[in-house]
């Protein structure tokens, strides 16, 4: 996947004359030594992260962590200190007064924490208005933002005004707005952060069923661990405007790495966010017969202790389990035994909330992938040691 957005080694440090602190801060010095030195307030400490293309990646810390300061050094809003911000490698810290407002305008649309609409304007004008600002005709205008409406489930609403709408569809109508618009990302600071928990879970629902169709490269900012595992596909997470930890939800969660986000991930329900792919045991081939292979464990050769082995055909669909003795039996040269047909087979990025019933006493089942070929095995011990994992599993001190 391509990177469509690159920070490297970006500063912020609220002065004029930011030097003195840019030099402590590249020796170590922290957010607090800083102030207490030169009394300036550093924004952002050596940040570097990269957006792929379609990304929905989150920026997740406590308040005063620096995350609002880099979503507005990304459009210049705020003027970075050192560093480069790479739009499709363009190197936005370059960029001349009419450049940059030709950037702002068509490339990066801003959501902040109300979609503020235009009261006075019909559903469909406020949904325009973006693209109006961006130049598009209004034949073009039009069509775009009846498509969204469309996709949000508004069209009917189209002509009416605002306060003839619910208050969650009238964040719909903000929501369908910023997606309107073609620009390259869209960055959405605590967009959802001000609204009733109700709906606030059904705006979020909605930004993650209108992404699978639409793939837009999302930075969203948030201070809501839950909201970040919810949404994202990766996570920074920012402290003291550092950058502290970077990755999938899952291996946030697994590992941690420091007490800062630990602390974060305590409370998370695992059962729902790992998936079998995160806890499964990789198979080699143990045996190989013309049309068959048996696959095991892929920890060591020795089949003996090590559960079931998966036959598979050519194609690496499963046809049947063997034991372990049969595995031995077969491998010292006997023929291949009848298969047991009562294994279940789990896709990959199945919750292991859904998993842990499909075991039925078996020791362990098959995980497949899209296409149905087989690609690991998981055991019911797995499944539990991943959901029962503790709030201090996995903290490397860092
Ligand atoms: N314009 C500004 N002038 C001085 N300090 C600022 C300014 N904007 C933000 N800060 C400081 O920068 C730090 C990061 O703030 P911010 O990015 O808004 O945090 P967050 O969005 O994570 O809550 C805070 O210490 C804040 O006080
Ligand atoms: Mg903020």
């Amino acid at each position: 996947m391509t990177d469509r957005l690159k920070i490297e080694r970006l500063y912020k440090v609220f002065a004029d004359r930011p030097a003195a602190a840019l030099d402590m801060l590249r020796r170590g010095a922290s957010k607090a030594d800083v102030l207490r030195e030169t009394g300036q307030v550093v924004g952002l400490d050596d940040v570097s992260l990269s957006v792929p293309s379609g990304a929905m990646y989150m920026i997740m810390g406590l308040s005063g962590s620096g995350k609002s300061t880099l979503a507005r050094c990304v459009n210049r809003l705020n003027e970075p200190s050192a560093g480069r911000i790479l739009l499709d490698d363009e190197d936005l810290c370059s960029l001349g007064e009419a450049a940059l407002r030709e950037v702002r305008r068509k490339r990066i649309s801003m959501v902040f924490q109300h979609f503020a609409l235009l009261p006075n304007r019909r559903v469909i004008d406020n949904v325009e208005f973006g693209l109006k600002l961006r130049g598009v005709t209004p034949r073009e205008r039009r069509r775009r933002a009846e498509e969204v409406l469309e996709v949000v489930g508004l069209a009917r609403w189209a002509a009416k005004m605002p306060h003839e709408l619910s208050g969650g569809m009238r964040q719909r109508v903000g929501l369908a707005r910023a997606l309107a618009t073609d620009a390259d990302i869209l960055i959405m600071d605590e967009a959802f952060s001000a609204l009733d928990p109700l709906i606030r879970a059904e705006m979020q629902d909605e930004l993650l069923r209108l992404q699978r169709t639409l793939h837009k490269t999302i930075l969203f900012i948030t201070h809501d661990f839950q909201e970040a595992l919810k949404l994202g596909t990766r996570i920074a997470i920012m402290s003291e405007g550092r950058l502290v930890r970077e990755g999938t939800p899952q291996s946030i969660v697994l590992e941690p790495g420091s007490d800062y986000v630990a602390a974060f991930t305590r409370d998370v329900d695992r059962a729902r966010l790992f998936d079998a792919a995160s806890s499964m045991t990789a198979l080699v081939p143990l045996v190989q017969g013309e049309s068959w292979t048996v696959l095991g464990g892929a920890s060591d050769g020795h089949a003996a202790d090590r559960g079931p082995g998966f036959v598979v055909d050519a194609h690496a669909r499963v046809l049947g389990t063997i034991t372990a003795a049969q595995i031995d039996s077969v491998r010292d040269g006997a023929a291949l035994p009848e298969l047991d047909g009562a294994f279940s087979c789990v896709p990959s990025h199945a919750k292991l909330i859904d998993v842990a019933g499909r075991f039925g006493g078996a020791p362990a089942i098959g995980v497949i992938d899209e296409t149905g070929r087989l690609v690991g095995r998981l055991e019911a011990g797995q499944v539990l040691a991943r959901i029962g994992a503790g709030g201090a599993n996995g903290v490397r001190h860092v």
